[in-house]
């Protein structure tokens, strides 16, 4: 049975610490506005030309980039053609209520990655930019072992009500889901994880077979998937943020395809109309090349419903859904 309090208490930690790094990626990009001398130029009401010109990086594109996220953010805005400072404020909470929610783990790891935008500002193939899923897979890997990663993974399996027994498909499963959830699946049950990224699957591998775990790893891009069997639950967690829209939309239609009735979807995200400014940490995370943007939850529902399954859609706190194949 599943415990609604558990899930939406998990939930809710899960949001807490995706809103603090939204607050931090703020404070980064004040940074670095400030240490690459941008807001100085800003404070002159340039136009976007004036800048590139005037603020001495290399990478143009990212500066576009970048000026477009403080757009987005509400930190400048466009007038006839001028860039203006336009007295932007925000709070930063540290949620009181889950004064003890705040995880330690992804703090160093989105530190690193804040250095890397120095490096990128430079050339977006400069060797200390680490977010290329196979040429980097060792800096994902710590990226989806942290304490927050173990948490958004309990969160799922409580949600999907994942027991033993159970199967398993988890697309862009990355190299730490699949030991995670095969463990509780066991060998009475099967786990298929897909991902395109080799070098990922690699350290997947190695640590399903240290642990002697049965799971399946599947070398695919998703929008290719046609799987055939019949699972209880699918993941989709982290991954929708690389696809366009068309793509997860067929991508969401066969995950539905493969669920036996009553089978579960469970999708994570930070759905980007339930974080404010939520630009700041897609500036960092749009270092990785593929990556899209973070999806609206209201395109993800209207998208599961417009493919005509019988199906029950609940949005769970902020980050994640859960999709119901009706028996
Ligand atoms: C941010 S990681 C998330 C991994 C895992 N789902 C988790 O939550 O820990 C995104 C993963 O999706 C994979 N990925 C991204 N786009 C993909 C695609 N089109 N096909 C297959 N895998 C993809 C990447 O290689 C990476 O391992």
């Amino acid at each position: 049975m599943i415990r609604m309090d558990t899930v939406e208490r998990l939930v809710s930690v899960v949001d807490s610490n995706i809103e603090q790094m939204v607050r931090m990626a703020i404070l980064h990009i004040i940074q670095l506005g400030t240490k690459h001398g941008i807001f100085k130029v800003l404070s002159r009401e340039p136009t976007y030309q004036e800048v590139l010109d005037s603020v001495g990086l290399p990478n143009r594109r990212l500066l576009l980039e970048f000026l477009n996220t403080l757009k987005a953010i509400g930190i400048i805005e466009e007038k006839e053609g001028r860039l203006k400072l336009n007295g932007f404020s925000c709070t930063l909470k540290v949620p009181q209520e889950h004064y003890d929610s705040l995880l330690p783990g992804w703090v160093s790891t989105l530190e690193e990655i804040y250095r890397m935008v120095d490096y990128a500002f430079i050339t977006p193939t400069h060797p200390h930019v680490l977010m290329d899923f196979d040429k980097d897979a060792d800096f994902w890997d710590i990226r989806m072992t942290t304490d927050f990663a173990d948490l958004y993974r309990k969160t799922i399996s409580v949600a999907a009500g994942l027991e033993q027994g159970m199967s398993v498909l988890d697309l862009g499963c990355g190299s730490a889901a699949p030991s995670y959830f095969g463990r509780i699946v066991g060998y009475d049950g099967f786990y298929t994880g897909v991902d395109y990224s080799s070098a990922i699957l690699e350290i997947a591998k190695s640590r399903a077979e240290t642990d002697n775990l049965p799971v399946e790893l599947k070398e695919l891009d998703v929008r290719l998937i046609r799987p055939v069997n019949e699972y209880d639950v699918a993941v989709i967690s982290y991954l929708l943020e690389y696809l366009k829209p068309d793509d997860y939309g067929r991508v969401l239609k066969r995950t539905l395809e493969t669920l036996k009735p009553g089978g579960r979807l469970i999708i994570l995200e930070p759905f980007r109309e339930e974080f404010k400014h939520i630009e700041a940490l897609e500036f960092f995370e749009k270092l990785n090349k593929d990556f899209v943007g973070f999806p609206r939850r209201n395109d993800v529902i209207r998208t599961i419903e417009g493919n005509g399954f019988d199906v029950s859609i609940e949005p769970l706190g902020r980050s994640l859904l859960r999709v119901t194949l009706m028996p």
